[in-house]
C-alpha cells in the first residue's frame, strides 16, 4: 500500500543515491509541486540544493514576498529574483496570448540561467513535474501545453546541459498534497490554488501594463480572500479574476464613469482537465461584487463567467 511516509523514505533515498555530492537547481514557483519537490531534494542534498523564485511581476498581491518568507522558514536555500522590469519590457506591446507566452517563457529562461550560471558546477536540474504534467504534454495540443513546458522550464536542460530530477513524476496532485503534509510543510503553500506559470499575464486580455496588473491583483485580492472568509477557497479547484479589454458606463454619484470591466472565474473540477463553473452562493457573489466596484479604482463592472470546460477552458486566454 502506498503511503506518504514509505514514499518520501524511498524517494529521499533514491535522490541521495543519484545525486551523490552533485549540485541541485530548481525554479520554484510558489505552487504545490515545486515546493514538494524542493522539500524532498532538500532532504536528500541540503543546500547543495539551490532554489530560485522569480518575481516576474505577474504574480498575486503580495505572493513573491509572503512565499519567499515562507520558504526561507521551511529552511530551503532559496534566492529570490525580482525580474518584474524584464518581464514588463518583454510583455510591451503584445497582446497575443501565444505570443505573452512564449515572452514570459523566454525571459523566464534567461532569468534563471543567469542566476543558475551563478553557481559552479551545477548538475541537475530539478522539477515539480507530477504524472498528470506528462499525460498532459503528450495528449494535449494546446495554449496550457506549450506553456507547461515553458512553466516546467522547458528548453533549460538542454540549454543549461544538465540532467534532470523530477521525484514526484508518478504522483497526482491528491499524492503530492499529502506528501507535503507529511513533509511538515504549510498548509497555505499546500492548500493553494493551482495558477499559471505566465499568471496574470493571460488574465490580463490584450496587452500587459503594471497599471493594469495592479488593478487586477487588487480584484484578486479581495475576491481570494473574500473565498477564504466564507469558506468556499477550499471547495474550488482554482479561482481568479479576468481583466477585461472593455470598457462600459456605469454611474457613481450623480457622475458618469466609463471604466474597466472584471470577471470571475471559479470552477470545480479533479484534475483540471474538465471543469465546471462553481456555484458560489448569490450573496456572496453580490457581496464581493459591491466591494470590488467600491475598493478598485478603474472597475466598474463585475460579472460572472458561468461556463464549463470543455467547451471553454478554465482560463480565458
Ligand atoms: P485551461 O485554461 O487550459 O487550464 O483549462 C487548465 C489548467 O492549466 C493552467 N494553465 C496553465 N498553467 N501555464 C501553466 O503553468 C500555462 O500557460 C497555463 N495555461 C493554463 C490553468 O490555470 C488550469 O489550472
Amino acid at each position: 500500500d502506498w503511503t506518504p511516509d514509505i514514499f518520501i523514505d524511498s524517494t529521499v533515498a533514491e535522490l541521495k543515491a543519484t545525486l551523490g555530492n552533485d549540485k541541485v537547481v530548481l525554479g520554484l514557483s510558489g505552487g504545490v509541486d515545486s515546493s514538494v519537490a524542493a522539500v524532498l531534494i532538500d532532504k536528500a542534498i541540503g543546500d547543495r540544493l539551490t532554489c530560485i523564485f522569480v518575481d516576474n511581476g505577474l504574480l498575486r498581491k503580495n505572493e513573491f514576498d509572503e512565499v519567499l518568507a515562507s520558504y526561507k522558514d521551511m529552511g530551503l536555500n532559496v534566492i529570490g529574483v525580482d525580474a518584474k522590469e524584464q518581464f514588463y519590457s518583454a510583455l510591451k506591446g503584445l497582446s497575443d496570448p501565444e505570443q505573452k507566452r512564449k515572452a514570459i517563457g523566454r525571459v523566464f529562461i534567461e532569468v534563471f540561467d543567469q542566476e543558475a550560471h551563478k553557481i559552479s558546477d551545477v548538475k541537475w536540474l530539478g522539477q515539480g513535474t507530477i504524472y498528470p504534467d506528462i499525460i498532459e504534454s503528450v495528449s494535449v495540443k494546446g495554449p496550457s501545453a506549450t506553456i507547461k513546458s515553458h512553466h516546467n522550464v522547458g528548453g533549460l536542460p538542454e540549454k543549461m546541459k544538465m540532467k534532470v530530477v523530477e521525484p514526484l513524476k508518478t504522483l497526482f496532485k491528491d499524492e503530492v498534497r499529502i506528501v507535503g503534509k507529511s513533509l511538515g510543510i504549510d498548509d497555505t503553500i499546500l492548500g493553494r490554488h493551482p495558477f499559471p506559470g505566465p499568471g496574470l499575464a493571460i488574465r490580463i486580455l490584450g496587452d500587459i501594463t503594471a497599471e493594469k496588473v495592479s488593478i487586477l491583483q487588487e480584484v484578486d485580492h479581495l475576491f481570494i480572500s473574500g473565498l477564504k472568509r466564507v469558506g468556499e477557497y477550499d471547495k474550488v479547484w482554482q479561482a481568479g479574476a479576468i481583466l477585461l479589454p472593455v470598457k462600459s458606463v456605469g454611474v457613481m454619484g450623480d457622475e458618469r464613469t466609463y471604466e474597466n470591466v472584471v470577471s470571475l472565474r471559479a470552477v470545480t473540477s479533479t484534475d483540471g482537465m474538465t471543469a465546471d463553473w462553481a456555484h458560489l452562493p448569490y450573496e456572496f457573489l453580490a457581496d464581493i461584487s459591491s466591494e470590488i466596484i467600491n475598493k478598485v479604482k478603474g472597475v466598474n463592472r463585475v460579472v460572472y463567467d458561468i461556463s464549463s470546460k470543455p467547451p471553454a477552458t478554465i482560463e480565458w486566454e
